[in-house]
């Protein structure tokens, strides 16, 4: 099982961001902390095995809290965790002081992932970013003072200021870092931000993903899910393969007993009440579904044990056909720009 912790806070609002989060709330970090610790409690005691192979602290801005707020927490899931467990944090390369990366290592951090999104001054201002390119320089150097191996950067391409130039210096940067992990996100144009169907933010996704994908594997980090390049991050392959996770934290999400579990979206209504949670029951075809969407567009691949009659005489066809390869009982997709087609060809029963 994974662990899923959400921190909704950030300094600012970043235009193109739809993610979980408040600003200017800074002063109920102590109230949400508490209420975060009895959610963790609450969940973990209705667990009947509960064991963690990996920790995602995601937001938001896990940097913008003080790692001292994050004590409770990693005592209250210690004891739970799987031996060689991957614990990650999320940081923007200006919060991220060295302080604060040492702070979380010594609490058990072992993976940090900084949101870079780019090294253009230009595109860092498009995207309302309140760093500069070499605060993540900063950033990485000081999270390798920290004594952190596993390090990941998101970088966000496809916007309008993106060329195949600028796009090859960008990857050259983040090789220049030496870090051990690359996301990288094409610009999604989301509703209710800033960004909502302002089409002029955005060049053509297709052309721009096919050649970044080849300039980052060139630079050594090879593609295994269709955002992400380099050492594998666990807790990401657990999403893809469909195992069980809890979430904890405002805006969060669980996942387990064929459920899906939501907390509050209101940063008060969940410090009032951390245990309540929405949950929604998941039928087998959802379930089916979801495998062959998340399977498609990772190494994870399509399990044949997970399929309907119909759905496996579909992948059978592409497999036949050479669009997909076969494995141990398991349907893969070769390029994953073209997974959804394929999740979407598998899942139709039509
Ligand atoms: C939840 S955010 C947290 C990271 C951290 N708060 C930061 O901004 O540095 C994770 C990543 O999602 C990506 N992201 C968020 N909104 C996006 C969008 N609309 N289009 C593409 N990528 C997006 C960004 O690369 C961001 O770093
Ligand atoms: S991209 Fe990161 S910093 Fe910007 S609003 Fe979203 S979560 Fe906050």
């Amino acid at each position: 099982m994974l662990l899923y912790i959400h921190i909704p806070f950030c300094e600012s609002k970043c235009p193109y961001c739809n993610f979980g989060s408040v600003v200017g709330e800074k002063s109920l970090a102590n109230d949400y902390f508490n209420a975060l610790c009895d959610d963790l409690n609450h969940q973990i005691k209705a667990l009947k095995n509960p064991k963690f192979s990996s920790v995602f602290i995601g937001g938001g801005t896990p940097s913008v809290i003080d790692f001292n707020f994050y004590t409770k927490l990693f005592e209250i899931f210690k004891p739970f965790l799987q031996e060689d467990c991957e614990i990650t944090a999320e940081a923007n390369p200006n919060s991220a002081s060295l302080a604060w990366l040492l702070g979380m290592r010594n609490l058990g951090v072992n993976r940090i992932s900084f949101g870079a999104q780019s090294f253009f001054a230009d595109k860092l201002e498009m995207l309302g970013r309140t760093h500069g390119a070499n605060d993540v320089k900063i950033a990485v150097q000081n999270a390798k003072i920290a004594g952190f191996n596993d390090i990941n950067v998101d970088l966000i391409y496809s916007t309008r200021l993106d060329n195949k130039k600028r796009l090859e210096k960008e990857i050259l940067s983040i090789k220049e870092l030496g870090v051990t992990h690359i996301s990288a996100y094409s610009l999604t144009l989301e509703e209710n931000t800033p960004f909502a169907k302002k089409d002029e933010y955005k060049k053509d996704s297709a052309y721009f993903a096919k050649f970044l994908i080849s300039e980052i594997e060139k630079s050594g980090f090879k593609q295994y899910e269709i955002s992400n390049f380099g050492k594998i991050c666990k807790h990401n392959l657990g999403y893809w393969q469909g195992d069980e996770y809890i979430g904890v934290g405002a805006y969060s999400v669980g996942f387990y007993d064929k459920k899906r579990h939501y907390a509050a979206k209101n940063l008060k209504d969940y410090i009032k009440n951390p245990t309540l949670k929405e949950v929604e029951n998941l039928s087998d075809r959802d379930l089916m579904l979801e495998h062959i969407f998340l399977g498609a567009r990772s190494i994870a691949g399509i399990d044949k044990n997970r399929l309907d009659e119909s759905a496996l005489k579909n992948a059978e066809f592409l497999a036949k056909s050479k669009k997909i390869s076969q494995k141990n009982g398991k349907f893969y997709v070769k390029n994953f720009l073209l997974a959804d087609e394929i999740a979407l060809f598998i899942s139709n029963d039509s």
